[in-house]
């Protein structure tokens, strides 16, 4: 559990690790108007869409494990038409990172996110074209795939998306709508996947990347709030700073950002370091 110390020793070290890369870019502008060099203050976006993808896990994770998971053991649902006025539910995983990616599209960077599949239970994550060819590879060496989609203009990073828990195969397999009821543990289901129109950018761009991307999972995890407080026939679980293995409670969203925060920036802060 997070304490309120560690928070501010990871928010003081991450502070000092923008202000580093403000100096440090300024410094590069600097010496690139004096000098006539030109700043080498870029990241390939191969490297900044893993940074991303490794966030994305971070929270994903959390929410399945511990706002899903004690969720349910706490007796809260969890559902795929948690949005419907008469469905008293949260989102699923794959829902809540939809909704983060709709919420990334809201602010207008460009930066798209997707989870997608060959047999999946909703056709409009099915792959098409060259995303259906490089999931193919992935399917055979298990390892991520890098590209520029022509058709799309658009540099893609897709990431496999393995069947790590017992939920992942009984709940698809035993879908209503899934093509597909074998899925065995350690399959990869399918793959996150992550588009940007630019080959290479800056550590700053990098930076709102990242914050763009935790501003809108606080956004989506932030509208699962709103369809708690509006629960009329289930009991309201209340919304604080514990999590559902304590009580009838659902973490808020500071808690809940606050702990993919603790999970994720130590990883992003030496990725970033290794920039400068
Ligand atoms: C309780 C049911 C449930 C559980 C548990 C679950 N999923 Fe899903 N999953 C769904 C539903 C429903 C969708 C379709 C959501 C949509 O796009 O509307 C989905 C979507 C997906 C997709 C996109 C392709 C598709 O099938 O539409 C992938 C990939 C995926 N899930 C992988 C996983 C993995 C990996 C796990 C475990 C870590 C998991 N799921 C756990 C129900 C579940």
């Amino acid at each position: 559990m997070i304490t309120n110390k560690n928070f501010l020793k990871m928010t003081a070290l991450y502070l000092m690790v923008l202000i580093m890369y403000a100096c440090n870019s300024s410094n590069n502008d600097v010496f690139a108007e004096e000098e006539g060099l030109v700043s080498s203050d870029t990241i390939s976006i191969q490297e900044a869409l893993t940074i991303l993808a490794s966030e994305n896990d971070h929270t994903r994770t959390l929410y399945t494990k511990n706002v899903v998971g004690l969720g349910q053991k706490a007796g809260l649902k969890f559902h795929e038409d948690w949005q419907k006025e008469d469905v008293e539910a949260g989102p699923l995983p794959a829902l809540f990172l939809r909704g983060t990616s709709r919420e990334i599209q809201k602010t207008g960077v460009p930066l798209g996110l997707y989870l997608g599949s060959d047999y999946p239970i909703v056709k409009a994550n099915k792959f098409v074209g060259i995303q259906d060819e490089k999931f193919q590879k992935i399917r055979q060496t298990k390892e991520p795939e890098f590209f520029y989609d022509e058709e799309n203009k658009l540099y893609t990073a897709m990431f496999p998306d393995f069947a790590a828990a017992a939920p992942c195969i009984s709940c698809h397999n035993g879908h209503t709508n899934t093509p597909k009821t074998d899925w065995a543990l350690g399959d990869i289901m399918g793959a996150t996947t992550w588009t940007y129109p630019k080959a290479t950018i800056s550590t700053k761009e990098l930076l709102t990347l990242i914050k763009t991307y935790r501003e809108s999972a606080a956004k989506t995890y932030e509208t699962f709030l709103a369809e708690v407080q509006a629960f009329k026939t289930t009991a309201k679980p209340e919304i604080t700073n514990k999590w559902s293995d304590e009580g009838y409670y659902i973490p808020d969203v500071k808690t809940f950002m606050n702990a993919v925060s603790k999970e994720s920036s130590p990883l992003l802060m030496e990725n970033l370091l290794a920039k400068i």
